[in-house]
C-alpha cells in the first residue's frame, strides 16, 4: 500500500490499551452502541404512529438492504485507515472528503447533547421508581414528567449522565468501554427477557402485540410518514452514519471478520427493538393508554409506562425499576460511542491525551445540551436535524465514498479478513446500487417533512 494510504498512526496504534481485547469485546461494544433509547422509546413511539406491520416491514427491509452495507462500509473506513472519524474520510477519499469528517463530528456532538438529556430523564425515573410510589393516574404522571423534563432536574440529569459517560470513555477503549459493555449487554438481555415473559401474561398482551405487529394495511407502505419513520428509526437504531462505529473499528485488528460482526450487531439491535415493543405495547394496551403514546411526543412512554405499572402495586414497581435500569444501561453504552467520535478525533488530529480530549468534549457538549435540557421543543428539533437529516446524509456519503470513490478499499479490507468473495460482491452491489438511491429518497422525504412541520 502506498504511504499516502497508510500514514503514520498518531494515535492508538501499537498501544495495547487502545485495542479491543477480543472480537467479542468489539461486537458487544458495537451492539451496545446500537442498542439504546432508540430501541426502547423510538421504536415503540414510531410503531404506534399508525404504520402497524407496514412500518415494521419497511424498517426491517431498510435495516437489511440499506443499513447493513453502510454499517460495514463505516467499519471498513475506520479499520482500513486507522484514523478517527474527522480524518478517515480524507485518508480514503482525498481532500474533497474533508467536510464529511466535520459532519461526523457535528452530528455526534449534536446527538449526544440531547441524548444525555434523555438519559437524565431515564435516570430520574429510575430513582423515582426506587424511592417512591409510582404516579397514581395519568394526570399525576404528566405533572411528574413535566417536573423531571424541565428545569433544574433535567439540567442535573443531563450533566450527571454526561459526566458518567465521560468517566467510562476517559478510562480507555479496553478498560472503560469494553469493560462496561461486557457486563451491561448480557445483563440487559437477561432483564429484557424477564420483562418479555412477564408482559406475555398481561391481560392486554395479545391486543398489545397486534397493535403494532399484526395490523396490516398495505397502503401504509407508501405513506410518507411511515417511510420517514422507518428510515429514521433504522439509521438511528443501528447508529450508522456519523462515525461512531467508525471510531470503534479503528481499534480492531486486521483479521477480525467485519461482515459477520456487522450481521451480529444488526441482529441484536433488531431483536431488542422487537422485544422492547413486545414489552411496552402489552403494558400500554392492558391499561388503555394507547392514546397517550401515539398522540404525544418523545415523553410519551415516560408517562404511560409508570402509570400502567402503578396499578399493579409493588410488582409494578419492581418492573418499573428493572425497565428503567435496563434503559439506562442501554443508553450509557450508546452514549460512550457518541463521545468517542469527538474524543478520538481530538486525539488523532491534535495529539491530545485521551483524558484531555474526553473532558474538553464533555464540557462543550454539556453547554450545547443546556437548551435541550430546558426546553423539550428544542430537544425535538435537535433530534430532527442531527438524529434525522444529518444522520441519513452521513449514511449516503458513506455509501458514495466506499461504494464509488474507494470500492477497492472495501473489497480489499473485507476479503483480506476472510469474508467470502460472493458475500463481499453482494454487499458492494448493495452499497453501490441499492443504498444511495434508497437513502436519497429517505433524505428528501425527511427534509420535506421537516420543512413542512417547521413551517406549520
Ligand atoms: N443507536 C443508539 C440508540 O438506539 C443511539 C446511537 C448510538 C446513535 N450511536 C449512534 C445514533 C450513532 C446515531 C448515530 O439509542
Amino acid at each position: 500500500m502506498p504511504p499516502s494510504l497508510d500514514p503514520p498512526r498518531l494515535f492508538s496504534r501499537g498501544r495495547p490499551s487502545e485495542r479491543w481485547g477480543s472480537s467479542l469485546g468489539f461486537v458487544l461494544a458495537a451492539a451496545g452502541s446500537a442498542v439504546g433509547l432508540g430501541n426502547l422509546w423510538g421504536f415503540a413511539y414510531r410503531a404506534s404512529q399508525g404504520g402497524g406491520s407496514a412500518f415494521v416491514l419497511l424498517y426491517l427491509l431498510i435495516v437489511v438492504v440499506v443499513c447493513l452495507p453502510v454499517l460495514v462500509a463505516e467499519m471498513v473506513l475506520g479499520r482500513s485507515t486507522g484514523h478517527a472519524p474527522l480524518i478517515a474520510p480524507v485518508t480514503a477519499g482525498g481532500r474533497r472528503w474533508r467536510p464529511l469528517g466535520w459532519m461526523f463530528l457535528a452530528s455526534a456532538v449534536g446527538i449526544l447533547s440531547y441524548y444525555s438529556v434523555l438519559m437524565g430523564w431515564t435516570g430520574r425515573s429510575l430513582l423515582h421508581a426506587l424511592t417512591g410510589p409510582l404516579p397514581a393516574d395519568i394526570g399525576g404522571a404528566e405533572a411528574y414528567f413535566i417536573g423531571i423534563s424541565t428545569g433544574g432536574d433535567a439540567v442535573l440529569g443531563h450533566l450527571l449522565s454526561l459526566g458518567l459517560t465521560g468517566l467510562v470513555v476517559a478510562a480507555g477503549v479496553r478498560a472503560g468501554i469494553e469493560r462496561l459493555t461486557k457486563v451491561a449487554m448480557p445483563l440487559l438481555f437477561v432483564m429484557l427477557l424477564a420483562l418479555l415473559l412477564w408482559a406475555a401474561f398481561l391481560p392486554g398482551a395479545v391486543e398489545g402485540y397486534s397493535t403494532f405487529l399484526l395490523r396490516w394495511d398495505p397502503a401504509k407502505l407508501s405513506d410518507p410518514a411511515t417511510i420517514r419513520n422507518a428510515f429514521t428509526q433504522a439509521f438511528f437504531s443501528i447508529g450508522t452514519g456519523i462515525g461512531a462505529i467508525l471510531a470503534y473499528a479503528t481499534y480492531l485488528n486486521r483479521t477480525s471478520p467485519i461482515s459477520g460482526e456487522a450481521v451480529a450487531v444488526v441482529g441484536m439491535d433488531t431483536a431488542v427493538g422487537l422485544m422492547a415493543g413486545c414489552v411496552t405495547f402489552p403494558v400500554v394496551a392492558s391499561f388503555g393508554l394507547g392514546d397517550v403514546v401515539s398522540g404525544s411526543t418523545v415523553g410519551a412512554l415516560f408517562i404511560a409506562l409508570p402509570t400502567g405499572l402503578a396499578s399493579l402495586g409493588p410488582a409494578g414497581r419492581v418492573v418499573a425499576v428493572v425497565f428503567f435500569l435496563l434503559a439506562y444501561l442501554a443508553a450509557i453504552t450508546s452514549a460512550v460511542s457518541l463521545l468517542e467520535v469527538p474524543a478520538s478525533s481530538l486525539m488523532d488530529r491534535l495529539g491530545w491525551s485521551r483524558r484531555r480530549a474526553v473532558w474538553l468534549s464533555v464540557a462543550a457538549i454539556a453547554v450545547l445540551g443546556l437548551p435541550s435540557a430546558l426546553d423539550v421543543g428544542v430537544l425535538e428539533r435537535m433530534d430532527a436535524v442531527f438524529g434525522g437529516v444529518f444522520l441519513i446524509a452521513g449514511g449516503l456519503a458513506l455509501a458514495l465514498l466506499l461504494g464509488w470513490r474507494a470500492p477497492a478499499r472495501y473489497r480489499a479490507d473485507l476479503e483480506g479478513s476472510g469474508s467470502p468473495p460472493a458475500l463481499v460482491a453482494a454487499l458492494l452491489f448493495a452499497l453501490r446500487w441499492v443504498s444511495p438511491p434508497a437513502i436519497a429518497v429517505g433524505l428528501v422525504v425527511s427534509i420535506a417533512d421537516l420543512a413542512r412541520s417547521w413551517a406549520g
